[in-house]
């Protein structure tokens, strides 16, 4: 009878310890280039997503905004944003990544280059120009882009390109990769292209994601080709074909992870209906949500363990148990 009690209150405490640690973690969401976190759109998309999960959502805005997001380069706003998560004592016990667009090499940089930074639970991306991006985005057929497109074309992996303008960072011609390796300050690092330097830390940290959500926009015109979404792209010297993700050196040498992180059934591939970032509320309730009120198993069985080592500890001291 004794025992019977004990075992039923044990239980009862067991549960009642585990219910706290149940509450979701919060979010960040980084923004794409041209766009900043006043914007209307993304601060629904932030409120929405917020209200739906019940956790805390928070868009991180760097430097100005609009204007920085074009010329700040990417290493600079990846330092901005890892201070940032530094300093946010709400994300000390892990928070999950939300990136739209140019955002999400921000939050991989995030992921991978920020020393001392918190843990990074669950990553998802939407329309992210992961493996780079064969053209300049977004900027439409003015006279102005017409130029700055021109001036691009010829001179992308310059310095003086490289440090003002922050989509040269990512910007991979597949017919020009010597000078992508050399010039191009920002991807060749963050996927650890570059034989003889690549860094073991970068690929531990993404490799440690809880799961990484990649979407893809079936309608994107924007990232050439859209596949770069799911870290697809042109093989080297050609822009054909386009080579699935399991294709790519990247994936194959396993440069950054992400196979290990696929073949551990961690990697959501998805597509979605929509041009660039044109999600839907189902879309995002289906494919986003589920993560961000997905309770930490970490920390329950943490808690767990603790209780039930505090339990048998109790336990041996009271002689009680034994029967
Ligand atoms: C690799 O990256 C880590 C984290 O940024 C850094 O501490 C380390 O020095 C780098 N290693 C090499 C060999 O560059």
């Amino acid at each position: 009878m004794m025992s019977f009690l004990l075992k039923f209150i044990s239980l009862a405490i067991f549960v009642s310890v585990l219910a706290p640690s149940s509450s979701a973690i919060p979010f960040i969401v980084l923004h794409g280039i041209g766009d900043q976190c006043a914007n209307k759109g993304v601060s629904q998309f932030t409120e929405l997503l917020s209200k739906w999960s019940g956790s805390e959502g928070y868009c991180i805005e760097i430097g100005s905004g609009t204007w920085d997001s074009w010329v700040m380069p990417l290493h600079q706003q990846t330092n901005l944003v890892c201070q940032k998560v530094k300093e946010m004592k709400e994300l000390s016990m892990g928070y999950n990544i939300i990136g739209l667009s140019q955002g999400n090499l921000i939050g991989r940089g995030v992921v991978e280059l920020c020393d001392g930074g918190p843990p990074v639970k669950n990553f998802i991306s939407l329309a992210g120009p992961h493996a780079g991006t064969a053209s300049v985005p977004l900027c439409g057929s003015g006279i102005i882009c017409m130029l700055v497109d021109d001036l691009i074309k010829s001179e992308i992996y310059s310095d003086y390109i490289q440090a003002h303008l922050a989509p040269s960072g990512y910007l991979k011609i597949p017919t020009e990769i010597p000078a992508y390796l050399e010039g191009c300050r920002f991807l060749p690092k963050l996927n650890n292209e570059i034989p003889g330097e690549r860094n073991s830390t970068y690929k531990e940290r993404f490799s440690s994601l809880q799961t990484l959500v990649l979407i893809m926009f079936e309608q994107d015109n924007v990232l050439i080709p859209r596949e770069t979404s799911w870290f697809g792209y042109y093989p080297d010297g050609a822009f054909s074909p386009v080579l699935p993700p399991q294709q790519t050196a990247l994936y194959i040498e396993d440069w950054i992870g992400l196979r290990a992180l696929d073949e551990a059934g961690r990697v959501q591939f998805i597509t979605v209906q929509g041009g660039h970032l044109r999600i839907s509320e189902s879309d995002m309730q289906k494919y986003i949500v589920p993560y961000l009120n997905d309770k930490s198993p970490f920390l329950k069985l943490s808690v767990s363990r603790w209780f039930l080592s505090a339990w048998d500890a109790m336990k041996d001291g009271l002689g009680l148990w034994d029967q």
